[in-house]
């Protein structure tokens, strides 16, 4: 392996120890749980705005803008697509969701649970022929499947992961170094 490459494969398990390590707020890490129900009306407003609230004073620039558009799409996926497992819904009831936020110097992670065990359809590559990007975007880019590949843009990684008591969260990671 060439030392590029070695550089990139350990920031990215650096990454990855931090996204899996328990919530312990230090001077160098912070924490937030959103609770919503999809229900609400203005779930994806909510969540938007809470980013901004979270990273006040502490982020600025284009991250901010990303994250509030990522966490609107997971969190509007929630809303239009996802279905409670039947032992979890209740005929009429709220579909609950926790936006979860951990920040640290180097990354912003993002997450989005919800009662749904079906994954989300995630892009596999570029799924346009660039052949026909260009003038014909618009009528070759699908119309479902945009709010994925635009977070996948924005983000530097989007994945999922099953809730052990079913459900999944959603999730995607910001790198800050430049800021
Ligand atoms: N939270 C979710 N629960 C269940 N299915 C989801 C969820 N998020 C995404 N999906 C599935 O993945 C697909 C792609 O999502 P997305 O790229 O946001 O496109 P869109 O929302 O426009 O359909 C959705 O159409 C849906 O089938
Ligand atoms: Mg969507």
């Amino acid at each position: 392996m060439d030392t590029e490459k070695a550089a990139y494969v350990a920031e990215e398990l650096d990454a990855y120890a931090h996204w899996l390590a328990a919530p312990n707020p230090s001077a160098n890490a912070s924490f937030l749980a959103l609770t919503l129900f999809a229900e609400c009306g203005n779930a994806a407003r909510i969540a938007r705005d809470t980013v901004s609230a979270f990273l006040r004073g502490v982020i600025t620039g284009d991250v901010v803008y990303d994250a509030r558009l990522a966490v609107s799409e997971l969190v509007a996926n929630v809303v239009n697509h996802s279905v409670p497992d039947s032992h979890r819904s209740r005929p009429g009831g709220s579909r609950r969701m926790d936006v979860t936020f951990k920040l640290f110097p180097k990354w912003l992670f993002i997450g989005v649970t919800d009662e749904d065990s079906t994954p989300p359809l995630l892009p596999m590559g570029d799924a346009l022929c660039p052949e026909l990007v260009g003038e014909l975007t618009e009528a070759v880019v699908p119309d479902s499947g945009r709010g994925l590949m635009i977070t996948q843009r924005m983000a530097a990684a989007v994945w999922w992961t099953a809730e052990e008591s079913g459900g999944k969260t959603v999730w995607c990671r910001f790198d800050l170094d430049d800021n």
